[in-house]
């Protein structure tokens, strides 16, 4: 069977994403630099699938400590989370954004050509699909007018794996564009457990909804759109963690260069559907204002989800009720998320 590289493997979309590759029977060495996620996720994950997995705790942006990974291990494919995905940090600390994000992915793939890894997966997002607002966003959609650095290391760096792909006649490259992830596992013992005060609207419903913060503020109820509020294209992460076993999969069976696949549901839900959705899975109410709307914020965004379905396989299985369900499950079993 086959080895996998999971860089970012701690966080958020790649633990769920290592649960899934370790159920399909894939072997996986999971590389991170806890700075945005903790060690107790590996005894987490081995609660989960009774595997421990290799773990090297390593800052990707240091390319001679990668190499060790590379050295100690038959790599076949790699699935890159190392990033950075704060956005509004991101406008604050541009460079460290530029750097880490743009650094992290070079050496990786670079060491994955040079160690003959030759496919590679890559977390890129709807945010490439920028200002526009002409939905569902299809893999034809017109990228860039970004609003934020963040947005723009995606789009650089889908450039700069396509520009690597002509370069190495052996690399298959994978640009999936996830929409909104949210949820947890199962079994509540793996979630989202951002630093600090959340930015995003499920860990911050959940906080509210556990006690921890006081109230949402609904950004804005003024769009136009059938309730004023934003539509979003949730995805519960578990079925992303699926999408990357598919896309893994989708490489090992095709000769394709470059594939470009959005990982969404194709449904909408409105930010008062969601609390909604959120209240009923926690049985009360979730104190909300409405306030001004936040910056950079587009009216509604959701995937064409045919091309995923067409050719990779790919079908959400969970809907915003079991989203909902599985992110209180983790935040009642975790109130203050991981220890550590
Ligand atoms: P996350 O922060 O939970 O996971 C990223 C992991 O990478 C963290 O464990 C962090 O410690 C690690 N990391 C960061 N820089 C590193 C480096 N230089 N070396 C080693 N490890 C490093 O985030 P996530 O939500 O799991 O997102 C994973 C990827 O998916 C990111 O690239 C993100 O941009 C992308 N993405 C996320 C979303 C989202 O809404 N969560 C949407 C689209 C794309
Ligand atoms: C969802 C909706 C807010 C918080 C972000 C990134 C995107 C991608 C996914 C990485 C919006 C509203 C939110 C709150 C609110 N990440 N909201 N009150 O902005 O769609 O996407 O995560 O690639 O790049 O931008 O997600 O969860 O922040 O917001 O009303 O306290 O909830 O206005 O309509 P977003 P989000």
């Amino acid at each position: 069977m086959s080895t996998v590289l999971v860089p970012g493997g701690a966080g958020y979309i790649g633990s769920h994403t290592v649960v899934e590759l370790a159920k399909a029977g894939y072997d996986v060495v999971i590389v991170d630099n806890f700075y945005n996620s903790k060690p107790e996720v590996l005894n987490r994950l081995e609660k989960i699938t009774g595997r421990r997995f290799p773990f090297y705790e390593i800052d990707c942006c240091d390319k001679e400590k990668l190499r060790t990974v590379f050295e100690e291990n038959k790599i076949d494919a790699i699935i890159h989370f190392a990033g950075l995905k704060a956005v509004g940090e991101s406008v604050s600390i541009p460079l460290t954004y530029y750097r880490n994000n743009l650094t992290s992915l070079i050496n990786t793939v670079e060491l994955a050509g040079e160690y003959k890894a030759d496919k590679f997966v890559f977390s890129s997002s709807a945010t490439v699909y920028g200002m526009s607002e002409d939905v569902p966003f299809t893999e034809e959609s017109p990228l860039g007018m970004c609003t934020n650095p963040y947005g723009w290391t995606k789009w650089m760096i889908e450039q700069i794996l396509r520009d690597y792909s002509v370069s190495n006649p052996d690399m298959k490259i994978c640009l999936l564009r996830y929409f909104n992830p949210v949820g947890a596992h199962e079994s509540g013992l793996i979630g989202e457990d951002p630093r600090g005060i959340p930015n995003n609207l499920f860990p911050y419903i959940s906080k509210v909804a556990g006690g921890t913060l006081e109230k949402l503020t609904v950004f804005g109820d003024d769009y136009d759109t059938p309730d004023g509020t934003c539509i979003r294209d949730y995805i519960h992460v578990t079925d992303l963690g699926s999408g990357h076993v598919k896309a893994i999969e989708y490489l090992d069976s095709h000769d394709e260069k470059v594939c470009v696949f959005n990982l969404g549901t194709g449904r909408g839900t409105s930010v008062k559907e969601a609390v909604a959705a959120f209240e009923k899975a926690c049985g009360h109410e979730i104190n909300h204002v409405i306030g001004p709307r936040r910056p950079g914020d587009i009216a509604v965004s959701y995937a064409a989800t045919d091309k995923a379905f067409k050719e990779l396989g790919f079908k959400a299985q969970y809907d915003i009720d079991d989203m909902c369900s599985s992110c209180w499950k983790w935040q009642t079993m975790n109130p203050d998320g991981l220890p550590g």
